[in-house]
């Protein structure tokens, strides 16, 4: 289905969400620079930061046509002063991230996008890499569509690194008035005729607010998180609901 849409898929995120998306992405890397900046503080010898070092391996997964990769590279690798801390932090340096999908139509859009990425198709739910292989990963708006999300979970548990953080931007079941009303009455009326006059495939995006309402609601989604073995370190509500960023971490004494 995504490799239908992949090359609307950008265009349609921004318009249907009224350019939201962007600065959901932005928030989430930005918040993400915030907790691991605050161990890499200017002033303190690389070598003694709990990490040791200013790389930071990204694995954005489910990660489409690479626009999460793209924002955190853009966000990270700038040094800056970040709010709610004190100091500077170092400016990182993202070793190539890998952008992982399966699907082939959306990872072909990563390349036109010169991201400093490996495209990698795979499988959220069984991937091909081994134990504490990346130190972040991304997850917008993939959970909902893997079919077992707490295999997705237990999987990016295994490839993070002990210390790791895992960002989940996604929107999840409405739970609230207002959510209800705009996931069941108004999207469904909206998003999929936007969606078949730009890209001509109206049941993708009729799947699209489906899988909103069948997807768990953020806290159920918080719970099973942790049964994987992470810690909720933040549930961040955007827009009164309309999606949240859940930062989730692997315990620093994880096996
Ligand atoms: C809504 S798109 C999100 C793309 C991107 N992360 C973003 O922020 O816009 C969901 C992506 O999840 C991918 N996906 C669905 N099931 C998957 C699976 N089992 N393994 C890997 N990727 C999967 C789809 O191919 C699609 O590109």
């Amino acid at each position: 289905m995504f490799d239908g849409i992949a090359s609307r898929y950008d265009f349609l995120n921004h318009f249907l969400s009224c350019y939201q998306d962007v600065l959901w992405r932005r928030y989430c890397c930005k918040y993400l620079k915030k907790l691991i900046g605050a161990e890499l503080r200017d002033e303190t010898p690389l070598s003694e930061t709990p990490r040791g070092s200013n790389k930071v391996r990204l694995l954005d997964l489910c990660g489409g046509t690479g626009d999460f990769a793209h924002t955190f590279r853009k966000i990270f690798e700038g040094g800056c002063a970040c709010k709610g801390s004190s100091g500077t932090a170092r400016g990182f340096v993202v070793d190539p991230a890998v952008i992982g999908d399966f699907s082939y139509g959306m990872l072909a859009e990563v390349k036109p996008k010169k991201i400093n990425a490996h495209a990698v198709q795979l499988d959220a739910m069984k991937m091909p890499f081994a134990e504490r292989q990346f130190d972040v990963i991304l997850n917008g708006f993939g959970m909902r569509n893997v079919p077992d999300a707490k295999g997705a979970l237990l999987e990016s548990y295994r490839v993070l690194e002990a210390g790791g953080y895992l960002c989940v931007l996604e929107f999840f079941s409405p739970r609230n008035l207002f959510n209800k009303f705009f996931y069941k009455v108004l999207a469904p009326l909206f998003i999929p005729v936007m969606g078949a006059f730009f890209s001509g495939k109206r049941d993708a995006y009729e799947y699209l607010v489906n899988s909103i309402i069948r997807f768990l609601p953020v806290d159920e989604f918080c719970k099973l998180a942790e049964e994987c073995g992470f810690e909720v370190q933040k549930v961040k509500m955007f827009d009164g609901g309309i999606s949240f960023g859940v930062f989730l971490r692997k315990p620093e004494r994880a096996a």
